[in-house]
């Protein structure tokens, strides 16, 4: 076939994709859409295809639910199959899930085959978050290196990554709430509060996820939140019977993407330990309290955009309600490098150059 083969497996990798579809097809660019599988269900996966216009993909791996290591070693297996199927000329994989490195390590094998790694040199410096070695590791064996800022291209130089495959691009996720946001009309009635969980070091540690838990039950006692929970999160809350932390939150299934960003625009404060939506929130001028100690787009620490409470209950609660009150004022633009909605065009452009 030749070409380019744009893999995906999870939620937040399709956001990334579409733009870099939409670029291919302006340049003409031949390419296959591969999807591991790794979500499955209808609003983790199929809903967000439907609404960002992505075609169909040409082949699924229906590695579907499972541990790290029958994600990533099922992957390999199949995805194998499918590189000597399409034998294209380079391979891009998006983002940090298991998918993404699954696919990488198939592909550093096959000399005559490409690599590119889209949102490559994001690091938090904790590799016992499995996104943080995926990373680490995708990056390795990657031939084209598409960083969003200055920022991941020092953290690749400092792991003595050659400048030459380094390419700062900007933010394939800035390329389609841009594109998306004027198709999206905001919702009716106001709510205070968007709130996601989904990050394993939070859903399956019992206390951490109770602190959480605990500080939302306080929180919502005088601010409504509105609560789209991510399937393992809901597992988690049954497992250690934190139902009733939740009895004041309005709790959701996942939503489409449409439908979390108008909910989005509604809202006035995002509490997260998501690494995309705090960039979504930003571009959408709502301020994030982040559930992590870290986060891979520091800028946005910097610039005043969101702020990290981690677990503490305390912080949680009082960041919140100071926010809900006085706002919370950005400190400086540098945020919006890498926002401009052409990072696709960039990463595409660079492609056909390499090819
Ligand atoms: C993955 C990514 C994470 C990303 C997140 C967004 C890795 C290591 N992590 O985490 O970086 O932010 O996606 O969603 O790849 N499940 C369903 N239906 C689905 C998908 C999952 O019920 O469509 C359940 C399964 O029981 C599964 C669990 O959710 O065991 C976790 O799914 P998994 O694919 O392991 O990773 P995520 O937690 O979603």
């Amino acid at each position: 076939m030749g070409g380019l083969l744009l893999v995906g497996g999870a939620r937040p990798n399709f956001m990334k994709m579409a733009p870099i579809i939409r670029s291919c097809d302006k340049h003409g660019l031949e390419y296959k859409i591969i999807h591991t599988g790794q979500h499955y269900d209808y609003n983790m996966s199929e809903v967000f295809f439907k609404e960002l216009g992505i075609p169909k993909p040409d082949y699924n791996l229906e590695v579907g639910s499972g541990t790290y290591v029958y994600q990533i070693t099922t992957i390999m297996r199949r995805f194998e199959y499918v590189l000597q199927k399409y034998f294209p000329d380079i391979v891009v994989v998006v983002g940090d899930v298991n998918s993404t490195v699954a696919c990488a390590l198939v592909v550093s094998r096959a000399d005559a085959i490409k690599l590119a790694h889209v949102e490559a040199g994001s690091r938090v410096f904790d590799k016992n978050m499995p996104e943080e070695t995926n990373r680490i590791i995708t990056d390795v064996v990657s031939d084209l290196l598409f960083v969003i800022e200055n920022d991941h291209k020092l953290n690749l130089m400092n792991e003595g990554v050659d400048i030459n495959r380094i390419h700062v691009v900007g933010d394939t996720m800035a390329d389609n709430l841009l594109y998306m946001k004027s198709k999206i009309s905001a919702t009716s009635g106001n709510t205070d509060v968007m709130l996601t969980i989904h990050r394993q070091e939070n859903t399956d540690n019992k206390l951490r996820l109770k602190n959480m838990l605990s500080a939302v039950e306080k929180l919502s006692k005088n601010v409504s939140i509105v609560f789209p929970i991510h399937p393992r999160t809901a597992v988690a809350i049954d497992k250690f019977g934190f139902g009733s932390y939740l009895k004041n939150v309005r709790c959701l299934e996942p939503l489409g993407y449409k439908e979390f960003i108008r909910k989005l625009i509604g809202v006035s404060v995002v509490i997260t330990d998501s690494g995309g939506l705090p960039i979504e929130a930003a571009i959408l001028g709502k301020p994030c309290v982040i559930l992590n100690n870290k986060i891979g787009r520091r800028t946005l620490i910097e610039c005043g955009n969101a702020v990290l409470v981690n677990d503490n209950v305390d912080l949680i609660i009082s960041k919140t309600t100071d926010i809900l009150k006085y706002g919370m004022p950005i400190t400086s633009d540098m945020w919006r490098v890498g926002m401009d909605g052409k990072a696709s065009e960039r990463i595409v452009k660079t492609i056909i150059e390499n090819l």
